[in-house]
């Protein structure tokens, strides 16, 4: 079983992101799909931003953005990576569940691109997203899909020859590492199941705006072709009351 951490990978992630991940690129698209293609004069953070993809798209489409992650060198990353423009980016070395270098309602919009699997907790999180953003500010998120992703999921093959998922063990919540050292689950992951996610959005008042399941591009598919029929990731906005 290895130690590792967000910090202790993120120069490889930063290094897999920067040559072109097939499934991040997706992933930041999928998110981005659910925000105004304008968002010139918005203020938008995005928590958990690893190496900055998702808050880099933001700045291009205008948006004066803010990324955050507990990570110092995740955040090195996303510096030395600059700001495309036209909007204007910043960093902040931070806690999602804290949020302490952000403001009370002074975020417009927020994103969280495959990190609210990994805060420890998730309630904690949902009440500083609340805390900051304006009334009736968003939050889009995506997570990898927790029902084809949940613990001990595997392959198997059917009497056709086709590969089919095996759930695994969808209802054991909490925190798993993998052994394998090229996963970037080494790092670790939180499962959560499906209503725990929902449950936790609307205790804390969010309203349900849209979902999606993206089903994977042909470029996705070329490179994970057993995973053609699933979706990747879980897809969802709510806004804040
Ligand atoms: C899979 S990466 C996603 C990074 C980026 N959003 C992207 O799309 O590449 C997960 C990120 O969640 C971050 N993370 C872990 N714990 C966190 C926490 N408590 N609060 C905020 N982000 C956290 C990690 O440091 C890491 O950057």
């Amino acid at each position: 079983m290895t130690d590792e951490s967000w910090d202790t990978i993120a120069d490889w992630y930063a290094a897999l992101l920067r040559a072109g991940s097939a499934l991040n690129d997706f992933n930041r698209d999928v998110l981005l799909a659910l925000l105004p293609d304008e968002l010139s004069g918005l203020r938008v953070l995005d928590l958990g931003c690893g190496e900055g993809i998702i808050t880099r798209a933001l700045a291009a489409r205008g948006a004066a953005a803010t990324g955050i992650d507990p990570s110092p060198r995740l955040i090195e990353h996303a510096r030395a990576a600059g700001t495309p423009g036209p909007g204007t980016v910043v960093y902040a070395v931070d806690d999602g569940c804290v949020l302490g270098t952000v403001a009370d309602g002074s975020v417009d919009r927020m994103t969280a691109g495959l990190s609210l699997n990994h805060v420890p907790d998730l309630d904690a999180a949902l009440a500083a997203v609340r805390r900051v953003l304006v009334p009736r500010g968003t939050l889009a998120f995506s997570i990898p899909h927790p029902c084809f992703e949940a613990p001990h999921a595997s392959w198997t093959t059917a009497t056709d020859g086709t590969a089919r998922r095996v759930v695994g063990d969808y209802l054991a919540e909490g925190f798993r590492r993998s052994d394998n050292p090229r996963a970037v689950r080494r790092a670790g992951n939180q499962h959560r199941t499906l209503a725990t996610y929902l449950a936790a959005l609307l205790r804390h008042g969010f309203t349900l705006e849209a979902v999606t399941e993206p089903t994977p591009t042909a470029h996705v598919a070329a490179r994970r072709p057993k995973r053609a029929g699933l979706p990747p990731f879980l897809v969802v906005r709510v806004r804040s009351a």
